[in-house]
């Protein structure tokens, strides 16, 4: 998929070196934690790449998306009406390629991936509350603030932190006027399971 100045793909295994280069960096690694040693394995495992959208800008690549589809709660009798309805977002930038907006020109193709094309019902992300950077990110797509959890998540320097959670629906997607607008779309994403 082609964006006004990107490009998202699906992540392949040649492309770790890339990613390590820019999640190893204390911008990053301060709210993602530092990469392990078996990166490179653990990069690889088709569980996780697949998740994976890399964001090119000319042909490099300055980050990565994480487009995780999971399942809603339902009861027993409806588990399968609630099967890969919603998606859980995560993202990395290369430092020197933020302030410039190519976070959000990014998440608003995942949405526009997860709403239009593969018409799941509701998407997810979360951060630590501490972690600024991405929460604007989230509010800059439209993302409505869902819950702040307290002291619920191990920050990398050891402290257990607040987290926020955030939402999308995709009524509300299609409410903001958000629905096919934008110079895209060249050919659709190739995202886990296949429905695309
Ligand atoms: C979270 C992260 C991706 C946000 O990056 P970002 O650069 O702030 O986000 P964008 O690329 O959308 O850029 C937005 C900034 O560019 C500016 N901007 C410039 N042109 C813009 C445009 N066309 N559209 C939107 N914003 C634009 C905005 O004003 C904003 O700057 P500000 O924060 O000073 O107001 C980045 O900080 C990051 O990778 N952090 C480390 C990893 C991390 O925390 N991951 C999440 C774990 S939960």
């Amino acid at each position: 998929m082609s964006t006004a100045r990107l490009t998202l793909r699906r992540a392949r295994v040649d492309d770790a070196d890339a990613v390590l280069s820019y999640r190893r960096l204390p911008s990053v690694s301060e709210w993602m934690g530092a990469p392990p040693k078996d990166f490179h394995a653990r990069f690889a495992a088709p569980e996780r790449l697949d998740l994976l959208l890399m964001v090119e800008r000319d042909g490099d690549v300055i980050g990565d998306l994480m487009v995780k589809i999971e399942d809603a709660w339902a009861p027993a009798d409806a588990v399968s009406q609630a099967r890969g309805v919603q998606a859980e977002l995560g993202w990395a930038l290369r430092p020197e390629e933020t302030g410039h907006g190519y976070a959000t020109e990014a998440v608003e193709a995942a949405l526009r991936i997860c709403f239009e094309d593969l018409r799941l019902r509701r998407v997810t992300a979360s951060c630590f509350a501490a972690n600024i950077g991405s929460y604007r990110l989230m509010e800059r797509v439209g993302m409505r603030r869902e819950a702040r959890t307290v002291k619920n998540a191990l920050h990398p320097s050891g402290e257990w932190m607040d987290g926020y959670g955030y939402a999308l629906l995709a009524d509300e997607w299609r409410r903001r006027g958000r629905w096919r607008l934008g110079p895209f779309v060249s050919p659709p994403v190739d995202l886990p399971d296949g429905r695309m």
